[in-house]
């Protein structure tokens, strides 16, 4: 049976390779596509650049709506589809770090499948799927470190954007590869995998493996870990949300365990990159406090991608509006906006001290 899918964030990094597994599955039909300013012409037969997307969504009437927006600006397509039970593809992080109480009510009341795209999450779903709540001691999610690290805080006084963005082992989109290269990733991630999974913060731990072989891995209660390998590559993870449960075949070969893979792993280096710790905390203190999180880390990476803020400054941004928001829970839509607009607001006014 054909699977309509609409595609939001058609022009990005995921965007793209999710057109190319749609392309090589017969049983997969792209019937909406979307970006924000790229013309999306003849991608799909409805397309719609900018706006409101939900429109675009209302009539495509999809099967499965894939998210990849960057940003907050992807939570109307999030909510769209957890509220009328579409089953998400869900790569747009932002959107559940932001609103994740919200976004969990909408799925509630939907009934849909909220599937990660994000490699890990997509490693640990896997993992966790039948398995007893009861049963897992605690998830692991794995970072590459980014370009820099090993790295001192000295070390990274005058790094520049095009350091940053050359990551040791994705290509991806230009805000989360900075991401990568301060934590704020993982940070996003450990958040994300909160709301994904239901499982407190104090049994998630993220451990740097730098060469992105194993992707998550859960610990069980009676001694046994089991872990998901495979190259890094993001068109693995896409496929399985896309054609779950059926695990269709990608142009990804199977992994080869003698040509000298190295799987090494560490504890992050929390004081060099304190964005990681400080999600921890705004997951940990909840209400809009994730929310303000990623709504100054956005505008700090924007700074940071213009040339108007160093490197380091980002978790300052971060650190410093997270201690000036209110970070009350937000009972509606409307609520979270607010606290979104008002981190920004913050956000912006550091900025200007750190110029
Ligand atoms: N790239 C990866 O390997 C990877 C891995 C895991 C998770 N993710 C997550 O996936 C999401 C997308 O990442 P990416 O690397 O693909 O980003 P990207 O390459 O920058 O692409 C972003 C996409 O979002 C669209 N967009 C931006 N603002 C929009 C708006 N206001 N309304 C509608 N569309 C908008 C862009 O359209 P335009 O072309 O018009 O700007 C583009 O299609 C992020 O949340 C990221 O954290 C990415």
């Amino acid at each position: 049976m054909s699977r309509k899918v609409a595609l939001i964030g058609a022009t990005g990094s995921i965007g793209r390779q999710a057109v190319e597994i749609v392309e090589a599955h017969p049983e997969l039909e792209l019937v909406a596509a979307a970006s924000g300013s790229t013309p999306v012409d003849g991608l799909a037969p409805l397309t719609q650049v900018g706006g409101d997307l939900t429109e675009l969504l209302e009539r495509a009437e999809p099967n499965v709506v894939l998210n990849a927006v960057v940003g907050f600006a992807g939570l109307p397509v999030t909510l769209w589809a957890l509220e009328r039970g579409v089953d998400l593809a869900l790569a747009n992080k932002e959107s559940l770090v932001a609103a994740g109480a919200l976004a969990l009510a909408a799925r509630e009341r939907g009934g849909g499948r909220l599937l990660p795209v994000d490699s890990e999450h997509s490693a640990a779903f896997q993992l966790q799927e039948g398995r007893e709540r009861d049963s897992i001691h605690s998830l692991v999610l794995t970072a590459s470190g980014g370009p820099f690290r090993g790295r001192t805080c000295d070390e990274l006084a005058d790094v520049t954007p095009e350091e940053a963005l050359a990551h040791p082992t994705w290509s991806m989109g230009p805000k989360i590869t900075i991401d990568s290269a301060t934590l704020a990733n993982k940070g996003l991630e450990l958040i994300e995998a909160h709301f994904l999974f239901g499982l407190p913060y104090r049994q998630i731990e993220v451990v740097v493996h730098p060469t992105s072989v194993v992707h998550a891995l859960v610990r069980f209660r009676d001694g046994a870990s089991l872990a998901h390998l495979g190259y890094p590559d993001m068109r693995v993870p896409i496929s399985y949300a896309l054609t779950y449960p059926n695990r269709a075949a990608t142009p990804v070969p199977p992994l080869d365990l003698t040509s000298g893979l190295t799987l090494e792993f560490e504890a992050p280096d929390l004081d060099t990159f304190p964005l990681l710790r400080l999600a921890r905390e705004a997951g940990e203190r909840g209400g809009t406090y994730p929310c303000a999180y990623n709504a100054a880390n956005e505008v700090a990476v924007a700074a940071f991608l213009d040339g108007r803020l160093a490197f380091l400054a980002i978790a300052d941004v971060v650190e410093e509006t997270l201690a000036a928001v209110g970070g009350e829970a937000a009972a509606d839509l409307a609520e979270l906006v607010e606290s979104d607009v008002e981190a920004r607001r913050l956000a912006g006014d550091r900025l200007k001290v750190s110029a």
